[in-house]
This record gives C-alpha cells, structure tokens and sequence, in this order.
C-alpha cells in the first residue's frame, strides 16, 4: 500500500578530512560522477519528488558543481557543525514539515548503492507496516560498521557503534548499511530524543532504533544483497575501490549489450555511455561520460573519448583524444589524432597522425592524413590537405572562419589566413600563404619564385671540396 510521496534526504556534510583533499568528499567522481550525485540519481530512479542534501562547509562548491550539472531542483541545507548524523538528519526538518509521506534519509557517500535495494526497502517496509525500516547486510568482516543487535525474539533492538562495541559484541557480522526509512512525522519526532552519550560525543541517527524500539514502535530491517552497497567513500583508496566495483558493473552492461572488451579489467568507461554491439574496445582506452559510439567501431589503445557520438565502422587509432565532438560512419582518425569541441565528420573522413581539428565540419571523404590543423572551417566534401597545412584561424586577437569548397586540394605545407575562401575544385600550391579567395578550379600559388644560383659551391668552398671535409 503506497503511503504518500518520497522524500530523500542525504546526508552529505562530512568534512571528509581522510580524502585529503581541496575537494568536498561527495564531489570526488566516482567513474565521471560525483559521489553525492550517484546518490541523487538514486532518488530519481526511486521517484523522490523532494532531494534534499545535507551539506559542510563546501556548499557553496556543493551548490555550484549541482547547478553546473542540471541539478538545481536538489535542495541544500547547511550543518554548519558536524556533530553526528541524527543532527546532520535533523536539519532537514524545517524543510520538511508539511512533508506528509515517507522521508529516506540516506549516507551521502555511497556510490554503490543500488536503486533495486531501496524499490525491495520501500516494499519491505509497507509489506511489514513498521514504522522504522533499516538497511542491513552481513558482511565477513563487520569492523568499522555499527552492528545489529537483535532479542531474543530476533528483533532488531539497536544499533552499536564500533566505538561503543562490548568485546562480545565484536562477531556480528549483520552491520547497518545507513538507510533509514519511516514516515515524515515520526522520524523528526524520533530525531530529536537523539542523545550524544556516546564514546564519540556525537548524535548517531542509528539510536533510532532503540529510541523507536522503546515507545513501542516496530523497527523492520531490509537486507542489502550486494556487499558493495555497503562501500562508504572515507579515503582515496576507497575511492579507487568504487571506481573499479562500479566500472566493473559498467563494463559488464556494455558486454551484455554485445561490445567486445578485450581487458575488462582494463577499460576505463564512465557513466552515461552507450557502445553499439561488435564495436571492439581495446586495453587502455578511456571512454568518459556522454560518450555514444556505434556498431563496429574499433577504439585502440591509449585512446580518450569524452562527450563524443561516433557513428558505425568507425576505427580510432592509437593515441587519439576526442573532445565534444562528432564522427559520423566509416571515418578512420589517427594514430594521435586531436579533436577539440565542435569538430564535426561527415561520413569517411580519415584523419592521420597529428591532425587536430576544432570547431570545423568536414565533408565526406575529406582526409587530412598528417600534421595538419583545421580550426574553425567549413569544409566540403572530397577534400584533400597535404602534409603540414595549415589553417590560420587566429590572428591574435579575434578567431574567424574559413571556407572550402567541395574536392578542392590543399597543397603541403601552406597557410591558410582566416577569413578566407577556397571554392570548389581549387588547388592551393604547396608551401603557399593564402590570404585572399581561390576561385573554382583555379590555383592558388603564393610562395617566393625559385632562384638558382649557378656555381655557388665552388665559390663558396674555395678548393671545390665538400663541405665536410
Ligand atoms: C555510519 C553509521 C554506521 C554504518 C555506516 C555505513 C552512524 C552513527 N553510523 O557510520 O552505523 O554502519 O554509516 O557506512 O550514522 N555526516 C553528516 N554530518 C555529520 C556526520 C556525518 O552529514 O555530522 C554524513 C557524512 O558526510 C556521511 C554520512 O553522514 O556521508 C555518514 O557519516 P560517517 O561519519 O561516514 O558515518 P560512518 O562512521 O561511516
Ligand atoms: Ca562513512
């Protein structure tokens, strides 16, 4: 039976002083996303209408980092002094108190929770009808965890602590996994008879159960099925453990999905990719979030791809970065190939080694094949750029465009000054500087006429020797 709209409040504010870090701890990405915004993505799978973050001292970096990335419904409240997690709760009250449903109060710094737990949570709890639920699991080893203590009867009857843990106590593995689900009403009523008499000084949200357990309430617990729920981010190490679990689950989507990962252990990819069936991601590539790749594409080794959608067949040598970009079907780019934001290819363009494009479409067949730079260009189709060309789209103050036309020919090593025009079926001549429109199917030529000088050698070296003798 549905017992009113979620809420979800997350408990966000701990200094996280063992990350070490200039970073608030629930900013520190998890592969391509923050700590906290796992968590608040969690609350939209779960259909929270309200998010509420408990944040420390880094709000205003917290506040910004959220706008930045689309989550500027998520409300914050400060708790300006870190005195335990039943008074970091407890700020949320004010917030919400005509808030009549159910309120999820959550640690902040598990990445790894499930959706799937909370949704089987939820149920458990109405199934049940107690008022409190918890999160459990039983985990080989417990320390460091605040362990459940059941009566006689197998209910549960308190939280403990590590730090308050009588040495009997030691062996239970059934640990709390920092969930909390009870309606609005009750649980702020429950918050506030909350105590700091414990070794640590602090006011633990787990005495709920005991506080909850003693005016008669009932405490149900839902158990977590997967350990890595239980992964709270306190240190970089931790860190690095969650970006490989959760990399893992990642990796192990995309091969359902029919992509070939040579070394899954070995591919980097964040949240937020999609790779179509048989493409082919080899050991070392890092494939960041907003990341769309088609069928049949080979992505090689040592290759970063970040906010990018390639299209089929695509091949991306060795050593490529792709930023913001797009590459439609069949292109071939690299090995070392750069492209900035904005680069857009058309079908089969083929890149080679040290091209860099940036904020420029190409058109199909277009092929720069080595040491080239297309900056803020629009290129046609069937183009050819010749070793070493260049186009010059910065003058030092103001960036202009330049336009080619269709199967028009840049020779090696030229310079094109921006803004300028090369139409349809032009050639450029090797080593030319063109600052002014080559017209359709004319050449373009713009470099010193050669002059030889007849006899220089021997006038030079008097004997007529070779010059290294
Ligand atoms: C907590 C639980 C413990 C459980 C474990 C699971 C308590 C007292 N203990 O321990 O039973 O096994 O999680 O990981 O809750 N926070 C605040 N304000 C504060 C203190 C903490 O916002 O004043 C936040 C932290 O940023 C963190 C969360 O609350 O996201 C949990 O706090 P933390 O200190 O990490 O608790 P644990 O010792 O891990
Ligand atoms: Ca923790």
């Amino acid at each position: 039976m549905p017992r009113g709209e979620l809420a979800l409040v997350l408990m966000a504010a701990g200094k996280g002083t063992r990350m070490r870090s200039r970073l608030p701890k629930v900013l520190h990405p998890v592969c391509g996303r923050p700590i906290l915004m796992h968590a608040l993505e969690l609350g939209r799978e779960l259909g929270a209408t309200r998010r509420i973050a408990i944040v420390g001292s880094g709000e205003e970096q917290v506040r910004a980092a959220l706008a930045e990335a689309g989550y500027g419904d998520v409300e914050l409240v400060r708790q300006a002094e870190q005195r335990g997690t039943a008074h970091a709760a407890l700020q949320a009250k004010t917030l919400l108190s005509s808030h009549d449903g159910p309120v999820l109060v959550m640690n902040g710094d598990h990445p790894l929770y499930r959706a799937r737990t909370f949704v089987a949570m939820r149920e458990a709890w109405e199934r049940s009808r107690a008022d409190l639920e918890i999160l459990v699991t039983e985990l080989p080893n417990p320390t460091g965890y605040g362990r459940v203590l059941r009566d006689a009867g197998g209910k549960i009857a308190r939280i403990v602590e590590e730090l308050d843990l009588a040495d009997t106590m030691k062996g239970i593995g059934e640990v709390n996994l920092g969930a909390y689900l009870a309606h609005g009403r009750l649980l702020f009523e429950l918050l506030e008879r909350v105590r700091d008499d414990n070794e640590k000084g602090e006011f633990y949200i787990t005495d709920l159960v005991e506080i909850a357990r003693q005016l008669g309430k009932s405490v149900d617990a839902a158990r977590a099925d997967d350990w890595q729920e239980s992964l709270g981010i306190n240190t970089k190490a931790e860190l690095a453990q969650a970006e490989a679990l959760l990399r893992q689950r990642l990796c192990d989507k995309l091969m359902r999905d029919g992509v070939t990962l040579v070394d899954p252990e070995r591919s980097y990819v964040e949240v937020d990719v999609e790779i179509g069936e048989d493409t082919v991601v080899a050991p070392g590539a890092v494939i960041r979030r907003g990341t769309r790749i088609g069928a049949g594409c080979r992505i090689d080794p040592g290759v970063v791809i970040e906010g990018c959608t390639l299209g089929d067949d695509v091949w991306v040598k060795p050593g490529c970065t792709l930023e913001g970009s797009k590459v439609a079907n069949g292109c071939v780019l690299g090995p070392n190939a750069h492209l900035r934001p904005g680069a857009d290819l058309r079908e089969d363009v083929r890149l080679g080694n040290y091209v860099e494009v940036k904020n420029s479409v190409l058109g199909k067949g277009t092929k720069a094949d080595h040491l080239t730079y297309i900056g803020d260009a629009d290129v046609g189709e069937g183009v050819t750029f010749g070793c070493g060309s260049i186009v010059v789209n910065y003058d030092g103050e103001k960036k202009r465009r330049t336009t080619i036309g269709d199967h028009a020919f840049i020779g090696c090593n030229s310079n094109l000054l921006a803004p300028v025009v090369i139409e349809a079926e032009a050639y450029v001549g090797a080593g030319s500087t063109i600052s002014k429109t080559v017209p359709s199917g004319a050449l373009g030529i713009a470099r010193a006429e050669q002059r030889n000088i007849e006899g220089w050698r021997k006038r030079r070296f008097k004997g007529g020797g070779h010059h290294d003798q």
